[in-house]
């Protein structure tokens, strides 16, 4: 039994998940012109995912949402500091500072077969330990200028397998690819 790390992400053509301040309006926007019915494959890869793992900062835009998206699902938010979780969440949400490491290690451990990483920073941290076997992007036809960063600085080039690419007709385009585990680990 072997643990797989995915990333299903959306971000600008110029490579951000959201603006410096954290705002996805642009991404909340693009969605809207998504026609009913149509989800990109989300509700696909989330019925395979057996724990979410996200970092401080996504687990403080997700709180701000009308409602809490992951229902039952088992969630670990990463941070090296104390988050305060609202008691309904309590029972599904934990908080680790654990590095990527030590996190796939204990998870796999557990038996889990499928986790999903998400944030930027916290994607960045997975891919630097070498441990995202794959990653689905979605791309939308806006370019921000400025925000947060989907990649940043990695100790050595990691290099993608592409398994499926498609364009939908409102102008996204995604992109699935497979990664080496352990490729990015310093030699
Ligand atoms: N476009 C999209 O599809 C999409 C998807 C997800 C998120 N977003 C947006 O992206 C933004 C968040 O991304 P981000 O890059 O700012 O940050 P992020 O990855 O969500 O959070 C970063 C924080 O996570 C914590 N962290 C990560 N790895 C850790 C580890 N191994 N140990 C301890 N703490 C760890 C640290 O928190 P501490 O500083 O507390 O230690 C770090 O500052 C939000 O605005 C969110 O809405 C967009």
């Amino acid at each position: 039994v072997s643990l797989t790390v995915a990333v299903f992400i959306a971000t600008s053509l110029d490579g951000f998940i959201a603006r410096p301040d954290g705002r996805i309006d642009w991404l909340e926007a693009a969605n809207a012109t998504v026609p009913p019915g149509e989800d990109c494959g989300y509700a696909a890869f989330m019925a395979s995912v057996d724990c979410l793992v996200m970092g401080r900062n996504t687990f403080e835009q997700v709180l701000q949402f009308a409602e809490w998206p992951y229902g039952d699902r088992r969630v670990i938010v990463l941070s090296s500091r104390p988050v305060s979780l609202p008691a309904p969440l309590r029972p599904t949400v934990s908080v680790s500072a654990e590095t990527p490491a030590q996190l796939c290690r204990r998870l796999g451990a557990e038996g889990l077969r499928n986790i999903y990483v998400d944030g930027g920073k916290t994607i960045q941290g997975f891919l630097a330990a070498g441990l995202i076997d794959r990653m689905t992007i979605t791309t939308l036809p806006i370019l921000l200028g400025s925000g947060r960063p989907l990649f940043g600085a990695l100790p050595a080039d990691l290099k993608l397998t592409l398994l499926t690419s498609r364009s939908f007709p409102f102008g996204f385009v995604q992109s699935t690819y497979r990664l080496q585990a352990g490729d990015a680990l310093p030699c």
